[in-house]
Order: structure tokens, then sequence, then C-alpha cells
């Protein structure tokens, strides 16, 4: 008998050892708050890519598919419940091929183009500057248009501007409005161009200052609608195009920065489903970098910028998987899971933490592309992991932050070493004080306890695998259910399970 129970305990010892908690301290200092968290972090990016606006949020008015004006019912609710702050548009590398004046008036004589950047396939041009400027004012965004510096002129940019915020009597405003909008609309961002060191021309970097005064010069909306210009930076590491942005790249109130986070490298990125622990640990780390790269850019923003009015716009970021089996190329369609939860509040948090210049974000993107919010399947929605951390962190939109350090813990995979847990703290609109908390090892529970008092209710995403997801089958796997701190010696303290992201308030 007692051989038998032994060899039962042995057994177990796995399961005890991996359920053991990692004891962790977190100090939030409420005497020093920082600048306000621009709600614009929590934005959008929008591009014609595979279904990212076709079937994703644009069916048409005649679809069977519910609808209000031709987009998706469910997916403008799902859209409002987040409280998309901005939606960049139309691209991405889209933006430096696109003529705006494909995509206006009768939609059945609108000109078919090919997208030769994604897929190839054909662009009918149904979803045009009405159908993104109208959307945003739907779900209640700020538009954020990118104008193309690659292939047109700035005459070009300068009539798009005027056909979308002109109340003149104008030949463009009259056009407008002979299209269906009689009020102009109101533009708040204006991208002058994407990715000029790639896709958006190949520039060098003093090429692309000379092209961003140029195009800036003519790029206005009327002088009351306080339009913001953002001009294209740089990419990962690269920081030659951010510096030479802020020497040379005239006025401007953004400088743009894209970042994607893969588990391995970009020519061979690792799959979103079924991967290793060690590819868990890799991709949260390297999400964890964007942390440098902000440190890195506002080091050189301040050298020309020491009264920091110029934002740090992160207008790209997110995770890139290889392409799934049996998905289209080109379109960039992939699963989203437990492991993006983190990398989304990974993100979050940092960006709460350089609030004195990271002014906005835009994950890539939306809907049904990389690391997105929503996926589609013909009349189906899913919400995904993603989706379910921008939700739960509403209350962090226009709250003010605190520093907050974690001492304690660190999780180990191979050679890559990770903090146990990651926190954000911030005092809310409606005066409470929330705290995130993301558990980043995989197995092992925390134990935190706070320098804080009092009692924290809120909700937790989590799921038995690494790669928990929401599919058409199964659309509820995984979504925040309630959490609630406890007290250790008269101290705020959660017991924050394996591979968590909770948000809660504190009272
Ligand atoms: O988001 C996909 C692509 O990634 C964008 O079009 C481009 O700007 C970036 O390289």
């Amino acid at each position: 008998m007692r051989r038998i129970l032994l060899s039962l305990v042995l057994l177990m010892l796995p399961a005890l050892a991996m359920a053991q908690s990692v004891n962790v301290s977190v100090n939030v200092d409420t005497s020093k708050p920082g600048a306000e968290i621009s709600r614009h972090i929590y934005g959008q990016f929008v591009e014609h890519l595979g279904r990212g606006i076709y079937e994703g949020i644009w069916v048409g008015e005649n679809s069977k598919i519910p609808n209000i004006r031709g987009y998706r019912s469910d997916v403008v609710a799902a859209l409002k419940n987040i409280k998309v702050p901005v939606m960049r548009w139309p691209g991405g590398c889209f933006a430096d091929l696109y003529d705006w004046r494909d995509g206006i008036g009768p939609r059945a004589k609108r000109p078919v183009r090919v997208n030769v950047h994604w897929g190839g396939v054909t662009e009918d041009n149904s979803f045009g500057t009405h159908e993104f400027l109208n959307l945003a004012e739907l779900v209640g965004a700020e538009a954020y248009v990118s104008i193309n510096v690659g292939t047109l002129t700035p005459y070009d940019a300068s009539q798009w501007l005027e056909y979308m915020t002109s109340d003149s009597k104008s030949s463009l405003a009259n056009e407008r409005r002979r299209n269906g909008r009689a009020k102009p609309w109101n533009v708040k961002f204006v991208g002058i161009g994407n990715e000029t060191w790639g896709c958006g021309g190949n520039m060098r970097p003093e090429y692309a200052a000379d092209i961003q005064r140029r195009y800036a010069t003519f790029a206005n909306t009327p002088r009351d609608m306080g339009t913001l210009k953002i001009a294209s930076g740089s990419h990962d590491d690269n920081y030659e195009f951010a510096e030479v942005m802020m020497k040379n790249g005239g006025r401007f109130d953004g400088l743009s920065v894209h970042y994607y986070t893969v588990p391995r490298v970009f020519r061979d990125k690792g799959a979103a489903t079924g991967f290793p622990e060690a590819e868990w640990a890799s991709t949260l780390d390297h999400a964890r970098h964007v942390e440098t790269i902000v440190t890195k850019t506002a080091e050189i923003m301040d050298k020309y910028d020491p009264a920091r009015k110029i934002g740090l716009y992160f207008d790209e970021w997110g995770t890139w998987y290889d392409q799934g089996p049996g998905s289209t190329p080109g379109f960039l369609y992939q699963q989203n899971t437990l492991r993006d939860a983190e990398v989304a509040a990974l993100h979050l948090n940092i960006f709460h933490r350089h609030t004195d210049r990271v002014k906005m974000a835009n994950i890539a993107q939306m809907i049904n592309v990389l690391q997105a919010m929503i996926l589609t399947d013909k009349e189906k929605m899913v919400l995904t992991p993603t989706y379910h951390v921008f939700e739960m962190y509403v209350p962090f939109q226009g709250a003010t932050p605190y520093p907050a350090s974690v001492s304690g813990g660190g999780y180990k995979n191979g050679d890559t070493s990770l903090p146990s847990v990651d926190v954000s703290a911030a005092r809310g609109k409606d005066g409470k004080l929330y705290l995130s908390l993301v558990n980043l090892d995989p197995n092992r529970p925390a134990h935190v306890v706070t320098n804080l008092s009092g009692t924290a209710k809120g909700r937790i995403l989590t799921g038995a695998a690494m790669d928990t997801r929401n599919t058409f089958a199964a659309p509820h796997a995984i979504r925040p259910v309630p959490f609630s701190g406890s007290s250790d010696n008269g101290k705020l303290a959660f017991d924050l399970p394996a591979k968590a992201v909770a948000v809660v308030a504190v009272e």
C-alpha cells in the first residue's frame, strides 16, 4: 500500500512542480503620475489586403449578411464595444499605389485594378473614400488617411484632402456633395507616405526627408480642423530614417515607426498555432523588444525635439506568422491565440510606460489580417484573444499612468529569460486605479503582492494551452472571466494563473 502511495506521489510530482507559484512583488508609485495615455494608442490599421475590408467589414448593402449601409452589423457592434479611437487607411503598401479617384462616385462605374502587393487580386474599389470615412464616423473613430507619395503627385494629395474636408463651393467639394456627402469629413491625421524605406518607394533617407517636406507642404485641410501630419520614419532596429527625418524632414506632428513580432526570423517566422514552448518564449521576448525601439527612437527625437511636441506613432505593430495551410497567398490571414493576447498586452503596457512620446499606435490589422481583432468566415464572426485584451484595456484609454516596478520571479526557456510578470497601473477617467497584470510564464502561476491596500475586481483571460484560441466551431473557447485580488498581510495580492492577462480595478 505504501509503495502504491509513493508511486502515486511520484507520478503527481511534475504536476505539483508545475503548479508551484512564483513570488513576485509589485510597487506602484501613485505619487508620480505620467502624461495621459493617449487613447489613440488603441488604434487600428485597415488596409486593402486579403479579407480585411472586403467580407471583413464591407459586404455591400445587398448582402445576405446583416449590414448597416453595407458594413457588417456584427463587426460594427464589436468595434464600437472596444471603442476604436482611430483607424488608419488605405495602407500600408497599398497606399502608395492608390489613386483616390478610383474610389469615389457610383460603385458600378469605379475602375477595377490589380492589388499587386497583396495576392494580385482584383480590387473593384467598392470601398473607397466615402466608405472609409463613413465607417470611421459609424464606429466613432478618428480618420487617419495615408496619402500616396510613391506614385502620385502632391497635387493629387492636395485635391484628395480638399475633396474630403472642404466646406467651400469648390468643384471638388461640390463633387463630394454630388457623391452623397454634404458636410466635409473630419480628417484628424494625414500620413505622408508609408514605409518610404521599402514598399513606399525604396527611398534613401535624405530623399524621403525631402519628399516629406514637399508633400507635407501641400497636404492641407482647413486650419480649424487641426489635422496632424505624420512623417514616415523607421522600422525595427534601423534608426537611420528616424534620425534623418527628425533632422531634415521639415515640419510634422508625428513620426511613424513600424515593428512586427515574429517568433523566429522574418523569412522563417513560425506558425500561429501548434508552436513549441521555445516559440512562446521567443515571441514574447521579441514583443518586449518594442520597448528598446521606443526608447532609442525617443532618444533620437529628444535631440531634435527636446520639448517633445512631436509624437511617436507606432502605426503598424503586431504578430506576423507563416501563412497557414490552405490560406490564400498574400492575404496574411492567421489564427490568433493566447500568445497573441500576451503580445498585445505587453505592447500596450510598454506604450503606457512611454506616454510622454508615444501618442498613437495602430495594431496590424483590424480584421482577418495579421494580428486581427476579429476573424470572419462568410456570415460567421469570431472575436480573438487580442480583441478581448483591447476590450479589457478600455479603462486605460485616456488614463493617467503611474510607474510600476516588478521584482522577484523570472521565466527561462533555453536562452530566453523573461520576467514572470509585467504590470501597468493607471488612474482611469472614472477615478479608479486600474492594474493590468500579465503572467508571461506558460507553466507557473505567480503570487503577486503589491504595495497597495484595498480590494480589486476585474477579469482575466487565460487558457489551458499556449495556443488556446477561438474558432468558428468554438467561438467562446477563450474569453475573459471574473478575477479578483486577495490580501497578503494587509497588502493587495493576486494569484495569477500561468499564461494570463488580467485587468482589475482597485477599490
Ligand atoms: O501590414 C502589412 C504590411 O506590412 C503593410 O502593408 C506594410 O506597411 C508593412 O510592411
